[in-house]
C-alpha cells in the first residue's frame, strides 16, 4: 500500500475515533429574538413572528440556555470574558480600548485551549473584538492558521450606507456582503478539513445583526412593514437612577438619522417612523444571520462531519430596540445582558434539552472542554493574574447529564462601568436571580485595584420579574421590598464566589 494512502487512512481514523471537532459560531449584537426563545424568555413583546428556522433546528438538538447572561453588555468586554472564562474584574477589559493580555494576564482562550491540545484552530470573521488596541489583531496565539477577515468588511461598514439597507442582488454582485464571504470561507475550510489528521476548532463570527443593519433584500419580505409594532414601554423605568442610563446617541451618526433630533437623553427616543424601520431591519438582519448559520451547518452535514462535531452558538450580548426609549446595548437591563446561547453535543443533546436555569457566559469555556472529553478546568483563585488556565464559570454539563437542579447556582452577575463628571468612575454591578434583577451603582477604583467601594452608592435598581418582566418599575425604594432588597444586596456583594460557596 502506498504510504500516502496509509497516512490518509490513519488520518481519517483519527478524525473519527479521536476527539470531536468544534464548530463555534458567534453573532454580533443578537438578542435572544429567535423562534426557539418564544415564551417568557423572549424579549419584550415583538411582532411579527421571527423567521429563524436554522437556529431553531440547531436548538432542537442542543442544550438551549434560555436564561444565559453576558458578564458585560458590550462587545470587547463580553467577548474577552467569554473567551477566557474570566469576568471583567479579572480581564480588566471594560471597553473597546483594552487587550486582556496587556491589562489582565496571559490567559488561555477557548481556541487556544483546543490548539494547545492537538486541534487545528481556525478563526474567521469576528471572534475577538478586532484591531490591535482591542485584542492584538485577533490574538494570533489563539489560532493555528492565519486569521481570515472578509475582504469587503470595511466597504459595508461605511456609515454612508445608512443605519440599514436591504441590498439588491446587483449591489451584491458588485461588492458581496462580508458575512456571506465568511460563510463561503467556512464552507471551503470545512471541505479542506474533512479528512485532516487532527480534529478542528473552527470559529465563525458573523458581524450581523450589528449596525448598520445590512442584509440581502429578500430578508425584508419576511417582515411586512404593516406588521411591525412599536415597543410598548418607550420610557425609562420609574425610579431609575440616571446613572443607569446609556446615552444612545451613537446611532445618530448615520446620515438617515440627521434631522431627527436624537439626543440620547432619558425619556427621549427615536421618532416612531424610524423606530419601526429599525425594528424591521434588525429582524431581517437576524434572519439573514440565521440563514448563514444554516448554510455552514448544512455543509458540515453534507461532508458527514456533523456526527463528530460539537456546535456552539452565542450572540455577544443583547440589544435594546427602543424598549425603555433605549437603543443599542451598554446597560445593565435584561434586554442588554440576556442573549442567546446553545451547545449541540452529538449523541448527547440530540433530543434537545431546554433549561430555564440561570447561566453565565463564563460557563461556556468549561462546558466545551468537558464536552470534548478533556479534564475539567480548575476554578480560578482570587488573584489569577498569573494563572494561565482556569475558570470563573461553571461547566453546564450537569444541566445536560442529570435532571437534578439542586446544586445549580441559578444566578448571573454582570456589570457595566460609567464615568461621571462629579463622582468619577462608577461600576454598576447587577445580578439576575430567578425572580429579580438587582443592581447597585458604586464608586469604583480603577488601576491598580479594580475594586468597588460598596459604601459609596450612587443608585440602586430592583425589578421584580415575577410581575414586571419588562422592567418598567424599579422597586428599590418601595417599602414593601425592604427585606428583599437587603437580602439581594448581600447576595450581590458576595458575588459569584459567594453564590457557589467558594
Ligand atoms: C474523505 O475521505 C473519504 C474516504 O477516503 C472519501 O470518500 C471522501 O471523498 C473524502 N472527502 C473529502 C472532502 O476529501
Ligand atoms: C410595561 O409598561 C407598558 C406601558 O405602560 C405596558 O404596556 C406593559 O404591559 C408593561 N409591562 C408589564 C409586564 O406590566
Ligand atoms: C421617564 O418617564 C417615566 C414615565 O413617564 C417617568 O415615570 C420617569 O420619572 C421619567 N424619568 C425621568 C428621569 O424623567
Ligand atoms: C427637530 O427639532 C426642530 C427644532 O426644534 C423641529 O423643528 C423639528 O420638527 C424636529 N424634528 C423632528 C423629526 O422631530
Ligand atoms: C505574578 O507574577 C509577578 C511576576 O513574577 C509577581 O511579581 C506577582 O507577585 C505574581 N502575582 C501573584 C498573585 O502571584
Ligand atoms: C426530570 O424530573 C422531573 C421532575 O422530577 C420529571 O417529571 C421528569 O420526568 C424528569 N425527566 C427526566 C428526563 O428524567
Amino acid at each position: 500500500m502506498d504510504i500516502t494512502l496509509l497516512l490518509l487512512l490513519f488520518a481519517s481514523c483519527a478524525a473519527v475515533y479521536g476527539k470531536p471537532n468544534v464548530l463555534f459560531f458567534v453573532s454580533d449584537d443578537m438578542r435572544q429574538q429567535l423562534g426557539c426563545y418564544y415564551g417568557p424568555d423572549f424579549p419584550a413583546p415583538v411582532h411579527p413572528k421571527m423567521h429563524t428556522p436554522h437556529l431553531d433546528e440547531l436548538a432542537s438538538k442542543s442544550l438551549l440556555l434560555k436564561k444565559a447572561y453576558v458578564q458585560q453588555s458590550v462587545c470587547n468586554p463580553s467577548r474577552s470574558s467569554t473567551l477566557t472564562s474570566r469576568r471583567p474584574d479579572t480581564t480588566h477589559v471594560y471597553s473597546s480600548e483594552h487587550y486582556f493580555r496587556k491589562v489582565g494576564g496571559d490567559f488561555v482562550t477557548i481556541p487556544q485551549f483546543f490548539k494547545n491540545n492537538g486541534y487545528t484552530s481556525i478563526g474567521l470573521g469576528k471572534i475577538f473584538h478586532p484591531g490591535p488596541v482591542a485584542s492584538g489583531d485577533d490574538d494570533p496565539v489563539s489560532w493555528s492558521l492565519p486569521y481570515y477577515h472578509a475582504p469587503n468588511e470595511q466597504h459595508w461598514k461605511n456609515k454612508k450606507h445608512g443605519s440599514w439597507k436591504a441590498v439588491s442582488k446587483k449591489m451584491r454582485e458588485e461588492k458581496e456582503l462580508p458575512d456571506i464571504q465568511i460563510a463561503q470561507k467556512a464552507k471551503s475550510v470545512l471541505q479542506q478539513l474533512t479528512n485532516a489528521s487532527k480534529p478542528f476548532f473552527l470559529a465563525v463570527g458573523f458581524h450581523k445583526p450589528h449596525l448598520p443593519f445590512i442584509f440581502p433584500e429578500e430578508f425584508l419580505d419576511l417582515y411586512p412593514a404593516k406588521e411591525i409594532r412599536l415597543p410598548d414601554n418607550p420610557y425609562a423605568p420609574t425610579e431609575m437612577p440616571s446613572i443607569a442610563w446609556h446615552r444612545y446617541d451613537g446611532i445618530a451618526a448615520y446620515p438617515d438619522m440627521k434631522g431627527l433630533n436624537i439626543t440620547g437623553d432619558i425619556n427621549s427616543t427615536i421618532p416612531d417612523f424610524k423606530t419601526l424601520e429599525l425594528r424591521r431591519a434588525y429582524y431581517s438582519a437576524i434572519s439573514y444571520t440565521d440563514y448563514l448559520i444554516g448554510y455552514v451547518v448544512d455543509e458540515l452535514k453534507r461532508l458527514g462531519l456533523d456526527k463528530n462535531t460539537i456546535i456552539s452558538f452565542w450572540g455577544d450580548h443583547g440589544w435594546q430596540l427602543g424598549e425603555h426609549g433605549e437603543w443599542s446595548k451598554q446597560t445593565n437591563f435584561e434586554l442588554a445582558t440576556h442573549a442567546p446561547m446553545m451547545v449541540h453535543i452529538p449523541g448527547v443533546t440530540d433530543k434537545g434539552i431546554v433549561t430555564e436555569h440561570i447561566t453565565e457566559y463564563v460557563d461556556l469555556f468549561p462546558t466545551l472542554v468537558e464536552a470534548a472529553g478533556f479534564p475539567s478546568l480548575p476554578v480560578c483563585p482570587r488573584d489569577s493574574s498569573n494563572v494561565t488556565l482556569c475558570t470563573e464559570g461553571e461547566s453546564l454539563m450537569p444541566l445536560v447529564l442529570s435532571n437534578s437542579s439542586k446544586d445549580w447556582k441559578d444566578v448571573a452577575f454582570s456589570q457595566f462601568p460609567r464615568s461621571h463628571q462629579k463622582i468619577g468612575s462608577v461600576m454598576g454591578y447587577t445580578m439576575r436571580t430567578p425572580s429579580f434583577r438587582y443592581t447597585e451603582w458604586v464608586k469604583f477604583s480603577n488601576e491598580p485595584k479594580f475594586e468597588p467601594d460598596w459604601n459609596a452608592l450612587h443608585g440602586v435598581e430592583l425589578y421584580d420579574h415575577r410581575t414586571d418582566p419588562e422592567e418598567n418599575h424599579s422597586r428599590a425604594h418601595d417599602a414593601s421590598y425592604k427585606s428583599i432588597r437587603e437580602m439581594l444586596s448581600r447576595q450581590l456583594r458576595a458575588g459569584w464566589r459567594g453564590a457557589r460557596g467558594i
